[in-house]
């Protein structure tokens, strides 16, 4: 076997084995096989894809390439949610201890913002003192004390997918539907859940805008989970309006807050709700989807998912009460109205503006280490779907001294759009 011949297999449309795909990855991970050669490769999974067990196979050599976690004897069972992200996405945030609440651990390990997305560690990251950084020997007693674990990828976790997702970077190859349910699946199976639920977005907010693909990715990662005998399920769910009313860190953690109590956006409860409903079944916790999602509410109404995000916090270095400092503190920013343009029906030409108006005031990342202006954010007062007059409050932006306000107000203005017929998408448009 040699790598060349790895590569044209591929190059002519064929599958590789099991051992091909071994040989290629070992070697790669290893400094052994050249960047350019990986190229190649991967340009030829983009354009010839791959079959469903040859698509298990490289998943299982990627999460092969590091450490791979095992929970024994935590005395519950564990489960874990991934989302492909979008603007206003705060799930995570309520969905761990909400489900936490009701007995099941959470190995979560986000990731960060990027462009016109939000990340889940920044946002957490605007406590004062909360720490997503947990070494391995951390994140285990996170697990057996507090059943509840979030945090950033550590180095030794499928390092193949570094390098990999490094390269596809810079050569144009991120957008492929098998390398992207790879680059997910073996990270999310490598920290050590034994069951997955998964929101994929559809909508002009979402990774993958167009419904169909969406739908193309989902069962790419749902046949990697079934050949590892992962259980596995899928919602797939609105991206085409914000997610809840608030976009931007602080803004977005008080909204977390506001839906432990039981209250906040509609929205965001059902799909915190639904989603720990499909986790808690999974579990074995519950074995009906109604129960299970009265259940995940009851948490939230009841105060034991406070109770449990308050631990988490202090697990994790952060003092709860004290959700935000000077720095983010929204009411230290200046606010601005954004008035509706013209009367009619609220609709969304093109969500992502709306994270890239956050970018502007500083709130986002452009490069990988951009530091990120916790206070700064968007506050919506109407939906997509209400009937609003010229003039109208549509949303308050919070910005810093006019950073980035022109570009902001310009984004929002492109984002939205005031029409005269339209009925907003459901918020689960499928369910696999
Ligand atoms: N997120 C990932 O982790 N990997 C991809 O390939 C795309 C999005």
């Amino acid at each position: 076997m040699d790598v060349r011949g790895v590569v044209s297999t591929k190059r002519d449309g064929g599958v590789l084995s099991r051992e091909e795909i071994e040989f290629f990855l070992t070697r790669y991970v290893a400094g052994e096989v050249p960047d350019y050669q990986a190229s190649a490769l991967l340009m030829a999974i983009y354009i010839h894809g791959m079959q469903p067990d040859e698509l298990g196979d490289w998943t299982r050599a990627m999460l092969q390439s590091g450490r791979v976690v095992k929970f024994e004897g935590l005395g519950r069972p564990t489960s874990d949610k991934h989302s492909t992200g979008g603007v206003g996405d705060k799930v995570s945030i309520p969905l761990a201890p909400a489900v936490a609440a009701c007995g099941v651990a959470i190995p979560m390990i986000s990731g960060r913002g990027l462009g016109h997305t939000g990340g889940t560690l920044d946002k957490l990251e605007s406590i004062p003192g909360f720490s997503t950084q947990l070494d391995e020997s951390a994140f285990q007693r996170a697990m057996e004390t507090v059943g509840v674990a979030l945090a950033g990828q550590t180095d030794d976790l499928v390092p193949a997918d570094r390098k990999l997702y490094a390269l596809r970077d810079v050569t144009g190859l991120v957008s492929s539907i098998p390398l992207i349910a790879s680059s997910i699946m073996s990270k999310k199976l490598a920290e050590g859940t034994e069951s997955l639920v998964l929101d994929i977005k559809y909508g002009s907010g979402a990774f993958i805008p167009d419904v169909a693909q969406g739908r193309e990715l989902a069962k790419a990662m749902m046949d990697i989970a079934a050949s590892m005998n992962v259980p596995v399920r899928v919602l797939q769910t609105a991206m085409d309006r914000p997610l809840g009313c608030a976009v931007g860190h602080t803004l977005e953690i008080l909204e977390s807050l506001e839906c432990l109590r039981g209250e906040g956006p509609a929205d965001l409860r059902e799909l915190v709700c639904e989603l720990g409903a499909q986790m808690l079944c999974m579990a074995g916790v519950e074995s009906e989807s109604e129960a299970a999602k009265a259940r995940v509410a009851q948490t939230l109404d009841d105060g034991s998912a406070f109770a449990k995000f308050e631990d988490i916090t202090r697990n994790q270095g952060g003092q709860p009460g004290t959700w935000f400092n000077a720095q983010g503190d929204p009411d230290l920013t200046t606010t601005e109205t954004f008035l509706a343009p013209a009367s009619g029906i609220l609709s969304y030409r093109d969500v992502r503006e709306v994270g890239l108006a956050l970018c502007a005031l500083g709130g986002g990342r452009v490069q990988l280490d951009d530091k990120i202006d916790f206070g700064v954010g968007f506050r919506f007062q109407r939906e997509a779907g209400d009937t609003v007059s010229a003039g109208d409050p549509l949303c308050t932006i919070y910005h810093r001294a006019g950073r980035g306000l022109d570009e902001a107000r310009a984004r929002l203005t492109q984002a939205i759009e005031i029409v005269t017929e339209y009925k907003p998408q459901p918020l689960i448009i499928a369910r696999m």
